[in-house]
């Protein structure tokens, strides 16, 4: 990785030079945002110069003089008040694009520190429709905990689903009264959402319906068997249906451990937490107060109703017992919604309280919104499905699949099925989390700009130079580059090591889009400015490399934001 061997160089530029740095002081080397000036550059003179109250220029040419990076660097220039920019030697890229086309990980450092990370994502709710931060959160807890286990950490997925809840009231009475047992058999998430749905409204109207509900959920909390019989169906109908949908999305899970996998945790957690003096008893409920950390002196945790019903937080508390002790997560990382964040605050100060070391971080994001700007709708008008989401997006790039020539209706079949899903997977991820970002399917289908379409298809054509090669290619071992255009394609390929390695700084996949988005650009460049196929010897090979390397980044790239290629389009 260049800027990792630039930052250690330049740090031992500052011993060399005697001077010494402060405590604390981080040498930092970055990717030019301005490539006329160089590839890389650090402001690490300026900061420091400011920190010494010494002329910050002078400071960049003392560096600069016992810098050694003549095996790296061509040139190395101090501009402006102070930067040091760097431009690698075209020697030295061509032997790192060498390595890097041999490498499985395509240049990628593994970490030092191999991390055990739980990535807690998607995690619908049984009964309640899915809603789109169900399907934000599992596009982006599937990217993170790919590229975690691609830079060598351990990753356990886990999926907790909302299985235990007040739902379970509705869906009982609805059950026994309401149910269409054929639609149930058809699809059964669709139906018991209908259920429960229709069941609400009732209880809207009717209060003697809201009673009835309350008793069936009682029954089922007391373990009555009919009642426990119905709610293992409903959950066994929807994993089902779930484990479906993410086989077509082509997402996986360790483990699915709901919410009632903890329910006989709950009772001795609570007991346990009030005689170690972590919770009490406030008005008959049971609760953790943070009268140390201002901004929660008067949110209290809730962890016992004083009904003596334990609650959303109570059961997270218990899974994470369940992830320390049994799984020894040394990270949890939790994607979810942003509505969530005053949530994932109290529990990370009960886990303090109690002593709990892992790190814990919640990985939130904003809403999708339609184009009107306004919560996302289905056609219909009701709330958006995963489902229904990834259908339309499919039966769209089959229009667009439907009139290439030369293919099979199964091919065709196959490429809407990956342009389709890609398009909604990429539309998402190339969003930074935060945004809410307006779904748009003319945007994110469209060929051109940065869309999954675009990147699959600067795929297809690294692809299709190869298939025009009459016998075998040999890929040269050293690259000889000459020309700009062959300079900057292999300038951004050997970046993509940081670039995966950046995504994890603050679990942002826009920065592996946008990367892949700039590959495929530079790529297109390159394409136009140098002929591969007519060039000859050295020439040839090195152009030849630099294609297949770029194809193999498109696809390792794309494969970790969860996104499938083909051959073909
Ligand atoms: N089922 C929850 C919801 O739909 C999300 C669960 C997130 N994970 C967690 N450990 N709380 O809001």
């Amino acid at each position: 990785m260049f800027r990792a061997v630039l930052t250690s160089r330049l740090q031992a530029a500052f011993t060399a030079a005697g001077i010494a740095l402060p405590e604390g002081f981080a040498v930092s080397v970055v990717i030019a945002s301005d490539t006329r000036f160089g590839d890389y550059q650090s402001n690490a003179a300026m900061t420091l110069g400011k920190q010494l109250k010494t002329n910050p220029r002078a400071l960049a040419e003392q560096i600069k003089a016992a810098l050694q990076v003549d095996d790296l660097c061509e040139k190395i220039t101090v501009e402006g008040p102070g930067f040091l920019n760097l431009t690698l030697s075209a020697t030295a890229l061509g032997q790192k694009l060498g390595v890097i086309v041999k490498d499985a990980y395509l240049g990628v450092l593994q970490v030092e520190k191999s991390q055990r990370i739980v990535v807690d994502f998607s995690a619908p709710n049984i009964a309640k429709p899915m809603h789109v931060g169900h399907i934000r959160s599992t596009f982006i807890g599937d990217c993170l905990a790919r590229i975690a286990r691609f830079i060598g950490h351990t990753v356990i997925t886990d999926n907790h689903i909302g299985d235990w809840g007040t739902q379970f009231g509705m869906i009982l009475h609805g059950w026994k009264t309401i149910l269409d047992h054929a639609a149930l058999e058809k699809d059964p998430i669709h139906e018991l959402v209908r259920v429960y749905k229709n069941v609400n409204a009732q209880t809207k109207a009717d209060e003697a319906v809201l009673t009835t509900c309350r008793s069936e959920l009682v029954k089922l909390q007391q373990g009555d068997a009919e009642n426990l019989d119905i709610w293992k169906r409903c959950v066994a109908l929807s994993l089902d249906q779930l484990r479906t949908i993410y086989a077509k999305l082509d997402v996986h899970f360790d483990h699915f451990l709901g919410e009632s996998h903890f329910n006989d945790q709950l009772a001795p957690l609570v007991e346990n937490l009030l005689t170690s003096g972590i919770a009490e008893i406030s008005d008959s409920a049971t609760c953790v107060f943070f009268r140390d950390v201002p901004e929660l002196a008067d949110k209290p945790c809730l962890i016992r109703k004083s009904d003596g019903g334990f609650l959303y937080a109570t059961t997270d508390l218990a899974t994470i017992d369940h992830r320390i002790n049994a799984w020894k997560a040394d990270e949890i990382w939790y994607v979810v919604g942003a509505p969530q964040e005053l949530h994932f605050r109290q529990l990370f100060q009960v886990a303090k309280k109690r002593g709990q070391t892992t790190v814990m971080r919640h990985i939130a994001f904003g809403s999708i919104l339609g184009q009107d700007g306004k919560m996302f709708k289905t056609r219909s008008g009701e709330s958006v499905g995963l489902l229904e989401v990834l259908d339309e997006a499919v039966e769209r790039a089959a229009v667009v699949v439907a009139e290439r020539e030369g293919f099979s209706d199964d091919e065709k079949a196959q490429i809407a099925q990956v342009i389709g899903t890609g398009a909604v997977k990429y539309a998402e991820l190339s969003q930074h989390r935060m945004t809410d970002y307006k779904f748009s399917w003319d945007k994110m289908l469209a060929l051109q700009g940065n869309t999954a379409p675009y990147l699959i298809n600067a795929y297809v054509r690294t692809r299709s130079i190869f298939r025009k090669l009459d016998g075998e290619v040999t890929l040269t071992p050293v690259l000889t580059i000459t020309e700009p255009a062959e300079r900057a394609l292999a300038i951004k390929l050997a970046q993509f090591a940081e670039t995966t390695h950046d995504v994890l700084v603050d679990h942002r996949p826009n920065l592996l889009a946008g990367y892949l988005y700039e590959l495929a650009d530079t790529y297109h460049s390159f394409y136009e400015a140098c002929n591969v196929l007519r060039a000859e010897g050295a020439v040839r090979n090195t152009r030849l490399t630099l294609c297949d390397a770029t194809s193999r980044v498109l696809k390792t790239g794309l494969g970790l934001l969860g996104i499938q290629t083909t051959e073909r389009m």
